[in-house]
């Protein structure tokens, strides 16, 4: 019988990174939903339930089973899931005043198996929102912090709890901890590896396809580019058709890019150029038509309408390739956290919606109901695709290309009628007002975005520190600000004078030639400089360039970003540091290079991790 891990998960974004953890182990495992009983999980191994949004005592709690805990099969319950185990044997979870989501320290008992090999204190990703009040009897505490119960065990029926997550970057030996639970505990041999997936993936596409043929829509990245490679590697040349639409937000030149390096691999691409489409794109949603494109603000609407449009163009080009589209598979790059992104049914039915990804708008959802996508890397992580690419064979520079999201510059260009600057926004700002220090200021923006915090998005304040240039100090201090003020989940840098907040005004911005003109030099830049400069593309995860519509009083110009995040699995991750990460002078020169493009008042850097802010700012 082959060895299989049951990930229950309970709705939280981190279940699938669990998922990924467990498999990079080298073990097999599948997610189930919250609601599978204890009686289809026999001939599993072992058991983890993941973390969910929920609390236990809440109507709309996840209804785990109870009989798991009866199994005989070794369980981690992480987070909400080791609070279900602690309630169901008769302890007591409470409500926290104070959440402080992020790094902290545990001290840990180091004869628990689940921490062999490690010392007492650990660094770890804590999110709390309840935690454990008394522990249920027959458990023992082998965690803590701050008066925290962060762990439990009990031993005899091989139940183990934690309440922080072992499958983030952020907690520094959390994979250590699973493969203490894996190996250690649950006895497991890791029978699962890369080689047998890329079968398995081959198999699923021949299986799929069968006789009919298959298109691909190529964006330039990694996701796309391993999916054709081993689409090419599963069926004959002249079933495969490689499609690359030009939506118009696209890096400057990148299309001819991505023709040239797909073209190097035998890869038939053909480019469409839509920029003109996307740009005067409508949609409909419920029943109203919104756009054009060139005058929205709103990050959902501007993603749906993308999604939608790059849905209908490229089922015009399969007209024009003259295949018929009932005869035809749509195959996507989909990675698995894409789809946890999207709360998509097919990842889980849980986790909170938090936003529409451009490749799973709900037409593909449509076309999925019908059978006809195929996503062969829907089980693969950014990590693990990367490794499949190299083994089919795909050059460094396109394996290592950082991650672009599918909309583009669309979603790094803020857009906004007028400053976001709700009833509490004076307020805010002062409260921002004890942060400061003798060399350094602090200023809301009026403008949000995007964050992660608890186990849902939300969408924050952006707030400004100016002033001196010390580093460690800007970074201690974008780490407290939104601890203390959960409204703000992110926080920047800005270059030049001291800004001293608040600020009001913002420069209108829509989605039009010159400010996709303005980002596309500013990222052109930024990307020069790291790359052909520093190479420092593969230190740094990724780097989005932003335009912000913050003008810092000067009138009709607006702002430059440059986001930074060091990570490997994209869920969690932190920013380059300047002079340890990043040279000082690299950045001073893309800064002062981003000031003389047209339009541009300030550049501002990105002090804030994930969580509490996301990697893209929408
Ligand atoms: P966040 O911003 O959630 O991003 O930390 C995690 C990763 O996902 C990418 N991303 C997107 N990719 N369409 C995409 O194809 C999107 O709408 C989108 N939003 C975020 C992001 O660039 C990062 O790599």
């Amino acid at each position: 019988m082959a060895e299989k891990v049951a990930i229950i998960d309970a709705g939280a974004q981190y279940g699938k990174v669990i998922d990924r953890r467990v498999r990079e182990l080298n073990v097999e495992s599948d997610i189930l939903s919250a609601d599978t009983s204890a009686r289809s999980l026999k001939g599993y191994s072992a058991v983890i339930i993941s973390g969910g949004p929920e609390s236990v005592y809440s109507k709309d709690a996840p209804k785990i089973d109870s009989g798991i805990f009866s199994l005989g099969i070794p369980v981690l319950g992480i987070c909400y899931g080791m609070q279900k185990m602690n309630y169901d044997f008769g302890g007591t979870v409470e409500k926290k005043a104070v959440r402080e989501d992020g790094q902290h320290e545990v001290t840990v008992e180091t004869d628990s198996p689940l921490f062999d090999s490690l010392g007492r204190d650990q660094e770890v990703l804590l999110t709390h929102g309840d935690s454990i009040g008394s522990v249920a009897s027959g458990f023992r505490v082998i965690a803590s912090s701050d008066g925290i119960v962060a762990g439990i065990e009990n031993p005899g029926r091989k139940l183990y709890g934690l309440q922080f997550h072992p499958e983030v970057d952020l907690t520094d030996n959390g994979k250590q901890m699973l493969h203490n639970f894996l190996y250690n505990i649950s006895g497991l041999s890791g029978d699962y590896t890369m080689e047998d997936r890329e079968i398995k993936a081959i198999e699923y596409i021949r299986d799929t396809v069968g006789d009919k043929k298959v298109l691909v829509l190529v964006s330039g990245g990694v996701d796309s580019s391993v999916c054709v490679a081993l689409l090419n590697k599963a069926l004959e040349l002249e079933k495969v058709h490689a499609l690359h639409i030009d939506n118009g937000f696209m890096r400057m030149d990148e299309s001819q890019k991505v023709k040239e390096a797909l073209n190097n691999i035998d890869v038939n691409l053909r480019v469409v150029d839509a920029s003109e489409t996307f740009y005067n794109a409508t949609t409909i949603i419920d029943g109203s038509v919104i756009g054009p494109l060139n005058e929205m603000t709103d990050p959902e609407q501007k993603r749906k309408i993308i999604g939608n449009t790059f849905m209908t163009v490229a089922e015009d080009a399969i007209r024009e390739l003259g295949l018929d589209p009932e005869d035809v598979y749509l195959a996507q790059g989909t990675l698995r956290p894409d789809l946890i992104e999207s709360a998509s049914e097919v990842a889980s039915g849980k986790a909170d919606v938090i936003k529409t990804h451009h490749n799973d708008t709900s037409l593909v959802r449509e076309l999925r109901e019908k059978g006809r996508v195929i996503e062969p890397l829907k089980d693969y992580h950014k990590d693990e695709v990367r490794e499949l690419g190299k083994s089919l064979g795909l050059p460094d520079n396109l394996v290592y290309r950082q991650p672009f999201p599918g909309p583009g510059l669309a979603v790094r260009i803020i857009c906004a009628e007028k400053p976001y600057m709700p009833d509490d926004f004076f307020d805010v700002d002062k409260s921002l007002k004890r942060f400061r220090t003798s060399d350094i200021s602090t200023a809301l923006l009026p403008v949000r975005t995007v964050g992660v915090q608890g186990d849902g998005r939300s969408y924050g304040y952006l707030c400004g520190l100016s002033g001196r240039k010390d580093w460690p100090e800007l970074f201690r201090i974008a780490k407290d600000i939104p601890k203390q003020i959960h409204s703000v989940n992110r926080v920047v840098y800005v270059f030049g004078g001291d800004v001293d907040g608040p600020v009001e005004q913002v420069t209108p911005t829509y989605l039009t030639r010159y400010a996709i003109e303005q980002l596309q030099k500013a990222d052109r830049i930024v990307n020069d400089i790291l790359q052909n400069e520093y190479d420092l593309v593969k230190k740094i995860s990724q780097v989005p360039v932003i335009l912000f519509p913050v003008s810092f009083g000067d009138d009709g110009k607006r702002s430059v970003g440059i986001r930074t995040i060091i990570t490997n699995d994209f869920m969690t991750g932190v920013p380059a540091v300047p002079g340890k990460d990043l040279p000082e002078e690299a950045l001073d020169k893309m800064v002062s290079k981003i000031l003389e493009i047209d339009g541009i008042s300030r550049v501002a850097y990105d002090l804030t991790s994930k969580p509490p802010a996301t990697t893209e700012w929408e």
